[in-house]
């Protein structure tokens, strides 16, 4: 398709490392066609209203959105999910928080029949509702401080089939949340404020500052869940947490200083630690 061919020119011309894939994801999502399709007739043509959909969005991708933004839906961990104005686009190193938590859930719910967990800062239910789609014995409460957020989560749990065991909560952290549960899990805001400017304009430009922001020193949220979690856990129950890199030794020694030990770590591609778990000290 030569359309691909341009596409891809324009985009790496603006200096776009992804240019290939980006142009074939946006060229896809207008033609309305998966990659087979364009293997097989590379010569399909564009009609005009399509051929000046493409060039806004690569119009869109040359000034800084991603390309998951754009078209507004992001795959993760077998599921696919919509993405609103206030939520973060799910990661693909949150996937390591996804696999460290599967064994435990599955362990709980071969012992106990089911399973609940609670998703603090849900944005899109990126986590939730993978391992809902993951786990059929399984309940989510997903929370976050942005309705809209929520919305979204909603829509995504129905989109996957999952809603009948998914509740969307509006809570600042801990405040409107009740009940007791097998596992917190967070990926929460984990940058340095200061550090937020420096980021990635795809990032700084369009992820939402709240879903960012982890206060000062970055780790704000995990001194909120680290005060609060015990309250929250059924016995044996554990927390896992997404973090930034470099962070596991001053969050291992927030959790250490509130009774809990580490119990699990995950890596991401990239070879940081990315997800830790942590269980109670009996007493
Ligand atoms: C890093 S994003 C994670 C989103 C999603 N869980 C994921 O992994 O893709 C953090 C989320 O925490 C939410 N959040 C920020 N402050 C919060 C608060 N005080 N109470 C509840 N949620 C909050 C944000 O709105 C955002 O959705």
């Amino acid at each position: 398709m030569n359309v691909l061919r341009s596409a891809r020119a324009s985009l790496a011309e603006a200096g776009i490392e992804s240019a290939e894939l980006d142009a074939r994801l946006l060229l896809e999502w207008i033609a309305g066609c998966d990659r087979l399709e364009i293997i097989r007739n590379p010569n399909r043509e564009l009609g005009q209203h399509e051929y000046e959909a493409l060039e806004a969005k690569l119009a869109r991708r040359i000034k800084g959105e991603s390309v998951h933004r754009i078209i507004g839906k992001r795959a993760f961990f077998g599921i696919e999910l919509s993405l609103s104005t206030e939520t973060l686009e799910p990661r693909p190193d949150t996937e390591a928080l996804v696999e460290l938590a599967l064994p435990f859930l599955q362990n709980r719910i071969s012992n106990h029949g089911v399973a609940d967990i609670v998703d603090l800062g849900t944005g899109t239910g990126a986590i939730a509702l993978s391992l809902l789609d993951q786990l059929p014995q399984l309940r989510a409460v997903g929370v976050d401080i942005s309705a809209d957020a929520l919305a979204t989560a909603r829509e995504n749990a129905v989109l996957s089939n999952v809603s009948s065991r998914f509740a969307a909560l509006s809570s600042n952290w801990f405040s409107e949340l009740t009940g007791s549960y097998d596992m917190i899990i967070s990926n929460p805001p984990y940058i340095r404020t200061g550090d937020i400017a420096q980021l990635q304009r795809e990032v700084v430009l369009h992820d939402p500052v709240r879903a960012l922001d982890g206060g000062p020193d970055g780790l704000e949220p995990y001194r909120i869940i680290a005060d609060h979690a015990a309250g929250y856990l059924r016995p044996g129950g554990v927390v896992a947490l997404e973090i930034g890199a470099g962070q596991r030794q001053d969050i291992e020694a927030i959790f250490n200083a509130r009774n809990f030990v580490m119990s699990g770590v995950r890596q991401d591609f990239g070879g940081h630690d990315r997800a830790l778990l942590f269980t109670t000290i009996e007493k």
